[in-house]
Parts: C-alpha cells; sequence; structure tokens
C-alpha cells in the first residue's frame, strides 16, 4: 500500500438524494414522518402480537419477526439520510459504509426469507387445515426463524468480505444515499470481477428462489380451493393470504422492477427513486397492510387501547 502512489481511502461521501437545497427542509419533515411512522408502526405489532393471546399463533409470530426485520432495515438507512440531510456533511467512515451494506443486505434477506416461512405457513394452514398446529409445531417456527437468520448472516457476510478486499485510491463518492454494492464497486480501482459473479449467482438465487418457492406455495394453495370449491373456504383463503400477498407483490414488485427493467439514461435517479420504496416505503406500509387488513389484529388493537384507556 505505502510507496505506490495512492491514497487510501478512509471515508466515502454520500451524495444523498437529488434534492434541491430549497426543499430540503421540506423532505427531510417528510422523511422523518416517514420513518417515525414505520418505527411505531411495527413496534405496535410486535408489543400486540406479543402481549395479545390471540395473537400467538405461527403466522402472527412470523409477522412479528417480520415487523423487527422492517423496523430495523429502515433504521439501517433512514437515520444516517437524516442526518447527512440535516449536517450537510455527507462523509460516513469506511468501517461504517461496510457495516451499513452488512446490515443492509441482512435484514434484506431476513425480509425475503420470512416471507417464504409466512408462505409455507398459510400453505399448510389453508392445505392442511386438520394438522395445521401439529406440522407447525414451535419447534419448526423457530427452526425456520434460525435457518433464516444463518442464511442471511452468510449472504451478507460474503458481501462484506469480498468488498472489504477491494482497494480505493481516491474516488469516494458515493452518488446514492446509502452505501450500495454496486456504487461501491464502480469505485473501487481492484479487479471486482469475483464480486459481480457472486452477486449475479448468489444474488440471483437469493431473489429468485424465495419468489419462486412463494408462487408454488400459492399456485398449491389455489389449486387446493378450486378442488373443493366453497365459499367459506375461499374467504377463508382470502383473508388470510391477502395481507402476505400485498407484502409480497411489494417486496418482489420493486425488486424486480429494480433489476430486471432496463434502465434508463439518468439510471442513476431511477435506481435512488426505487431504492427509495424498498427501503423507505415498503416497511412503513407493511404494518399498515398488515393491519388495516386483519381482523384479529384489528381486535387485539381494539383490547389494546381499550385496556391502555381503562389503566
Ligand atoms: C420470531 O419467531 C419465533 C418463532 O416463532 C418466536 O419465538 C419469536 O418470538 C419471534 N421473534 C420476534 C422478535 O417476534
Amino acid at each position: 500500500m505505502t510507496g505506490r502512489n495512492q491514497t487510501v481511502v478512509s471515508e466515502f461521501l454520500l451524495l444523498g438524494l437529488p434534492i434541491e437545497a430549497e426543499h430540503r427542509s421540506l423532505f427531510c419533515a417528510l422523511f422523518l414522518a416517514v420513518y417515525l411512522s414505520t418505527v411505531l408502526g411495527n413496534l405496535l405489532i410486535m408489543v400486540l402480537i406479543c402481549l395479545d393471546a390471540h395473537l400467538h399463533t405461527p403466522m402472527y409470530f412470523f409477522l412479528s419477526n417480520l415487523s423487527f426485520s422492517d423496523l430495523c432495515f429502515s433504521s439501517v438507512t433512514m437515520p444516517k439520510l437524516l442526518q447527512n440531510m440535516q449536517s450537510q456533511d455527507p462523509s460516513i467512515p469506511y468501517a461504517g459504509c461496510l457495516t451499513q451494506m452488512y446490515f443492509f443486505f441482512f435484514f434484506g434477506d431476513l425480509e425475503s426469507f420470512l416471507l417464504v416461512a409466512m408462505a409455507y405457513d398459510r400453505y399448510v394452514a389453508i392445505c392442511f387445515p386438520l394438522r395445521y398446529t401439529t406440522i407447525m409445531s414451535p419447534k419448526l417456527c423457530l427452526s425456520l426463524v434460525v435457518l433464516c437468520w444463518l442464511l442471511t448472516t452468510l449472504h451478507a457476510m460474503l458481501h462484506t468480505l469480498l468488498t472489504a478486499r477491494l482497494c480505493f485510491c481516491g474516488d469516494n463518492v458515493i452518488p446514492h444515499f446509502f452505501c450500495d454494492l454496486s456504487a461501491l464497486l464502480k469505485l473501487s480501482c481492484s479487479d471486482t470481477g469475483v464480486n459481480v459473479l457472486v452477486i449475479f449467482i448468489i444474488g440471483g438465487l437469493i431473489v429468485v428462489v424465495p419468489f419462486l418457492l412463494i408462487l408454488v406455495s400459492y399456485a398449491l394453495i389455489f389449486s387446493s380451493i378450486l378442488k373443493a370449491p366453497s365459499a367459506k373456504g375461499f374467504c377463508k383463503a382470502f383473508s388470510t393470504c391477502g395481507s402476505h400477498l400485498s407484502v409480497v407483490s411489494l417486496f418482489y414488485g420493486t425488486v424486480i422492477a429494480l433489476y430486471l427493467c432496463p434502465s434508463a439514461k439518468n439510471s442513476t435517479v431511477k435506481e435512488t427513486v426505487m431504492a427509495m420504496m424498498y427501503t423507505v416505503v415498503t416497511p412503513m406500509l407493511n404494518p399498515f397492510i398488515y393491519s388495516l387488513r386483519n381482523r384479529d389484529m384489528k381486535g387485539a388493537l381494539g383490547r389494546f387501547f381499550f385496556y391502555c384507556i381503562a389503566w
């Protein structure tokens, strides 16, 4: 490293969002409101599920895990974004950047794996309603959650370690609002061939396999409903799967739109806006989707406020 004509980068500059200075405080207030509602909404779901005995079922344990991962996912990027918009000092230390990237992958993947676990749970609930409680035992639920954590740790570790071996010399401006892996690869002055290959293969697997598993479980659910069509079965399936399906479409819709659509000329702006969608909007909407559509959640919310007021 020494002796050669190369400066070692010790910090990066996050350019943030392409927002003009006069609109900055407006957007700052907007993002703060979004972040606060994400945190409060997801916390409320976790508290409700923890306190309300009616909600002690596998589906709600997974939902509570999903809320936890949403809360953390948006906390990986939002506080730093808000701080940068406020302070005009967009720097982030090298270690901070890698840490942010690690947790970004960690909670992003966790969300995707938990959605698969939830799809499996719905599949068992609708196709084997009588054996549901024996199949989805607490032990299996816990194993599924542990498996999600393991896989996501491995994936996040892999990308972080591969990025940590890269050299950065001189250019340290990231045209994004968080330490995005692809932006970091563009800045690096070492050979990024291995990284790109790993992103392509493992990244593809991490997105495509969960998505296919969810599709398969829904195909099985619909075929079992069609085999014995009844208004009651249809309603039950729709009421319990509707929220999950909305969250799945929201999550994979944005991810697929981001990675599969041909990028336009000003792709940085487009990428930033799409990244805003899944880092900011999706985690905020999940609690609303679940609590507004779901009768059990609404009941729990009512009981919760009733006890709060009575107390
Ligand atoms: C996650 O799910 C597991 C297994 O169902 C459950 O025991 C745990 O309480 C959940 N964690 C959170 C934070 O909700």
